[in-house]
């Protein structure tokens, strides 16, 4: 049984299902090219994480990243589970989020770059949290709304990812937190402005496993400091970045592990836990079908043509991660077939998996590539005019 196989995504009567629907039967009702989501696994894994936090009776508060996945769908589902509420970046996802239903004090706002048109319409949800990613960050609301509860996004110059084009502290410098050198600087700029800085927030990389969980470990460590530079931290926000096992042999994230970590870290300080997650709640719920168009060896390379790129699907282009690609039929004893799979965008990087092992395939067949409910089609563009899909998603039970 291939590795990513689970009781509600895999071959049943030899055709692959999610949440127990026929893929084939979606593709056969939807065309291609068309995500497919399970609500009920996001919905399962954010159950997951708040039965671990729960267990260490750690106070805390959920803030599903938006830029993730914004299907209305699934942001329904995640609001009428009263399990959490919404982390966002931009004046449009903060919109959004409200026009889902979620009150101010259920919406915690990290973003970057912030133009005086963004500061506008933030300033108009003073209920919500805002975590402030720079000095001038601060001293732009200061000018705007002084008086206002803000959380500072540090950069705690380590990270716990083990993906370089998403880890957002380390040596390189980043334009992402405040420095510990500036810190000083942050804090007594907060109160010129009277801004009580009650959260500290760090998102330092994405996609961190069970291997990463001893660098988180020392991430909230470093936290020591800056609580008691600050004095007045009610709330640490770690924003997102758990990871789901992406390739085969990589170890999950131990929630029990991570969640002891933090309750160690938090409950003698008396502080709350805040948390962004993304990818964890949305990655492994969501697949993209797309027919192969051609079959074709070429300089001694078989290639496996699609009817959708890196535009739709970018985890292999942009961070090395081979997509997943499953045959809707469940392969039998035929020969596999040692392919790239390349899609029908005009640049070079648009491959989605190179050297993988599939069956032989025609074209017209319809595959699935896995882990792709997260920053997929949120984050899709039209290159060569090839930015059409459909979603569909598969209520929980
Ligand atoms: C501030 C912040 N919070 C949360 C997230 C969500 O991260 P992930 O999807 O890796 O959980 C991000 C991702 O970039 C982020 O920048």
């Amino acid at each position: 049984m291939s590795w990513w196989q689970r009781e509600d995504l895999r071959y049943l009567g030899g055709e692959l299902t999610l949440a127990g629907e026929s893929l084939a039967a979606v593709a056969e009702q939807s065309g291609t090219p068309t995500f497919v989501y399970s609500a009920g696994r996001v919905l399962d894994k954010l159950a997951g994480l708040q039965a671990a936090l729960d267990a260490r009776a750690l106070p805390c508060q959920v803030f599903y990243a938006l830029k993730a996945n914004r299907h209305p769908e699934l942001l329904a589902a995640l609001r009428n589970s009263g399990r959490c509420g919404i982390d966002v970046c931009s004046p449009r996802e903060l919109l959004l989020a409200l026009e889902a239903g979620f009150a101010e004090a259920e919406i915690t706002y990290t973003g970057t770059a912030i133009s005086a048109a963004d500061w506008e319409v933030i300033c108009r949800h003073p209920g919500s949290y805002l975590n402030c990613d720079s000095l001038s960050g601060i001293r732009q609301l200061g000018e705007r709304s002084p008086g206002r509860e803000i959380g500072l996004r540090i950069n705690p110059q380590l990270t716990a990812s083990h993906l370089e084009k998403i880890s957002y502290a380390g040596e390189k410098a980043s334009k992402f937190g405040i420095y510990p050198d500036r810190f000083a600087e942050a804090l007594a700029l907060a109160a010129h402005y009277d801004m009580p800085v009650t959260t500290l927030h760090f998102h330092s990389g994405s996609g961190y496993l069970d291997g990463e969980l001893e660098d988180f470990g020392e991430i909230l460590a470093r936290l020591s400091g800056f609580i008691d530079q600050a004095g007045s931290i009610r709330h640490i926000d770690i924003g997102g970045g758990l990871g789901v096992p992406l390739r085969e042999g990589e170890a999950p994230l131990n929630l029990e592990r991570w969640a002891t970590m933090l309750a160690g870290f938090l409950l003698p300080r008396g502080l709350t836990l805040q948390l962004e997650p993304g990818d964890y709640l949305v990655k492994d719920a969501g697949l993209l079908l797309l027919e192969v168009c051609a079959v074709e060896e070429k300089g001694g390379t078989e290639f496996v043509f699609v009817n959708g790129g890196f535009n739709l699907s970018n985890l292999y282009a942009y961070y090395g991660y081979p997509t997943v690609v499953a045959p809707l039929a469940e392969p039998g004893e035929e020969m596999p077939r040692r392919v790239s799979v390349a899609g029908n965008i005009n640049e070079g990087i648009d491959l989605l998996a190179e050297d993988i092992l599939l069956p032989p395939l025609a074209e017209g067949d319809v595959l699935a590539f896995l882990n792709v409910g997260g920053y997929s089609a949120s984050s899709s563009s039209d290159h060569c005019m090839r930015g059409e899909y459909r979603e569909v998603v598969i209520p929980s039970a």
